[in-house]
């Protein structure tokens, strides 16, 4: 079948079988492989795409569900140059990365939050983060960059406020 959507930013058409999942159409016939498969039953959190402004797990989202909507999935949080965004950087600088296999969903699941709630405590974070399973770093840093991340993006909404 023909499955439209919008996909960061872009609207494209891409033909399917109808059986297969987000996650399946997103990484094999779409080639954005930055969304993970982890346990591919809705509960790691690896494969977390925004779809219509909700945050879901593409492994439990059928293709045909997402035709006529907007996904944004790890590739379209970079900049628009392409370079890291603030967020994916500061994963890096507070070493919240280790073998990096959640961390596209994290990043997924934390822009969601930051777009709702963007000043967050750290338990908000730690609460929006409750579908996102870590096994390497203990969560202690992904909160720390999401944390920083927000603290900066206040500071400088504020001094754009104020200039
Ligand atoms: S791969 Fe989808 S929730 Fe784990
Ligand atoms: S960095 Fe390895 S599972 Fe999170």
């Amino acid at each position: 079948m023909e499955i439209s959507l919008v996909l960061n930013g872009k609207p494209i058409t891409v033909e399917a079988p109808a059986h297969i999942t987000l996650l399946e159409l997103l990484r094999e016939y779409l080639e954005l492989t930055g969304t993970k498969e982890g346990c591919d039953i809705g509960e790691c959190g690896a494969c977390a795409v925004i779809m219509d402004g909700m945050l879901v797990n593409s492994c439990l989202v059928l293709a045909p569900q997402a035709h006529g909507s907007t996904i944004t999935t790890i590739e379209g949080l970079c900049n628009a140059d392409g370079s890291l965004s603030d967020l994916q950087e500061n994963f890096i600088t507070y070493g919240a990365v280790q073998c990096g296999i959640c961390i596209p969903g994290m990043i997924v699941a934390a822009e969601a939050l930051l777009a709702k709630h963007p000043t967050p405590t750290r338990e908000e974070i730690r609460q929006a983060l409750i579908g996102n399973l870590c096994r390497c770093t203990g969560y202690q840093q992904i909160v720390d960059a999401i944390e920083a991340t927000a603290y900066a993006r206040r500071h400088l909404a504020e001094s754009v406020a104020r200039a």
